[in-house]
Order: structure tokens, then sequence, then C-alpha cells
């Protein structure tokens, strides 16, 4: 049980876990389709959509009974008519994260008769405004996510803090 040794394990899983944690915070929105409700039958995901504001390198993601339900990306005919033919992806985790990379607009509906009953959601992703993001964010992004707050104006704070942590830190233990 020694005490003495300098407990630079400890400091490095800090400085990781505080580097992780930053790095989630400025990542990017994660939209959660349908909120606690999630990707089920009987909902209008439209009304859910226009409630959020989408920017390339948001996620998407979908919670759903994977035995029963799953997603697929479309083109609009898709959209519009529930065929999933020519589609550009499918999902089938039952807890999918979807990458919005591009600024267009994205059509998901439910392969498995869902669409029929309202498994289908259009969403139109914005490209990146230029800095700082933070009003628009605050704005119009839903309010479910801290992420979205912080992201514009705070992203400067937080690294100001992490490099001020960080050299702190290499300046007690290495030198
Ligand atoms: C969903 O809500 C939108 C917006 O109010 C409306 O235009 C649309 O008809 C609704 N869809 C269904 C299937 O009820
Ligand atoms: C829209 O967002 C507000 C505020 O977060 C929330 O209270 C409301 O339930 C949302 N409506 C829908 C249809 O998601
Ligand atoms: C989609 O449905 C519409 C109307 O239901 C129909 O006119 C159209 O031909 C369909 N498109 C495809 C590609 O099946
Ligand atoms: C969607 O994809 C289908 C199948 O590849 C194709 O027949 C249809 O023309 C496409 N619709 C649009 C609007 O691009
Ligand atoms: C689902 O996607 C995989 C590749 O990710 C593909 O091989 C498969 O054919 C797709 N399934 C359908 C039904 O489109």
């Amino acid at each position: 049980m020694s005490t003495s040794s300098p407990p630079s394990n400890l400091h490095l899983t800090a400085v990781l876990c505080l580097f992780l944690h930053a790095a989630t915070i400025v990542s990017s929105t994660d939209h959660i389709v349908g909120a606690n409700k999630g990707w089920n039958p009987g909902m209008n995901y439209t009304l859910w959509a226009n409630n959020h504001t989408f920017y390339v390198g948001d996620l998407i993601s979908f919670r759903y009974q994977k035995t029963q339900y799953n997603v697929f990306q479309v083109n609009k005919t898709g959209y519009d008519n529930c065929t999933t033919e020519g589609a550009m992806g499918n999902w089938t985790s039952g807890k999918d994260f979807i990458l919005l990379n591009k600024a267009k607009r994205y059509y998901f509906i439910c392969g498995t008769g869902g669409c029929f009953n309202g498994m289908k959601i259009s969403v139109f992703v914005h490209p990146l405004p230029p800095p700082p993001r933070s009003s628009l964010a605050a704005e119009h992004s839903s309010k479910n996510s801290a992420a979205s707050a912080v992201y514009g104006g705070g992203l400067k704070v937080i690294w100001a803090v992490l490099g001020l942590f960080v050299s702190i830190w290499c300046g007690s233990s290495w030198i």
C-alpha cells in the first residue's frame, strides 16, 4: 500500500477522461427520433422533425424493437410510396446512429410495413453556418441537448480550460 509514488496513472486517467468529456460536449447534436417515444407506429414524425434543426455533422438516431422494425434510407419516391427499392442504406440494430454528413434532404422509412402507419421521416440538413453557431443552435435546435447551447461560443472556453488543465498537469508532472 504505497502512498509515496506519484499517482501518474490517476493523472493520466483524469486527463483522458476530461478530454473525452470535452470531446463529447463539443461533438454534434444527436437527434433522437420521436424523443422518448422512439421509432414506432402511430406517430407523426413530421411534427417531430419540424421541431428540430439539423446541421451537417449531426446524428439522427432511431430506437425501436429490432424484431419488429428497422430503418431504410430512401429517396423521395420511397418516402412517398413506402418502398425500399434502391435504398441507400438500412439499419437493423434497434439503436441506430446515422451521421448526417451532407447538406440535403434525407428520407428514412421503416421497411417492415410500419411506413404505412407513420414510420417515415424526412429531415432537411442545413450546411454549417459560419461561426459563431451558438445563437442559431440555441434558438432553433432541440432544447433536449445541452450540447447545442455550448456548441459555438462555449467551444473556445472549453478548449481554453482544457488547454490550461493540460499545461498545469504537464508542468507539475513532467518538469
Ligand atoms: C403530420 O403533421 C403535419 C404538420 O402538421 C401535417 O401536415 C400532416 O398531414 C400530418 N400527417 C399525418 C399523417 O397526420
Ligand atoms: C417540440 O419541442 C418542445 C420544446 O422542447 C416540446 O415541448 C414539444 O413537445 C416538442 N414537440 C414535438 C412534437 O416534438
Ligand atoms: C408512387 O405513388 C404514386 C401515387 O400513389 C404513384 O402515382 C406513383 O407512380 C408511385 N411511384 C412509384 C415509383 O411507384
Ligand atoms: C428513387 O429510387 C428509385 C429506385 O432506384 C427510382 O426508380 C426513382 O426514380 C428514384 N426517385 C427519385 C425521386 O429520385
Ligand atoms: C441492407 O444493407 C446491406 C449493406 O449494408 C445490403 O447488403 C443489403 O442488401 C441491404 N438490404 C436491403 C433489404 O436492402
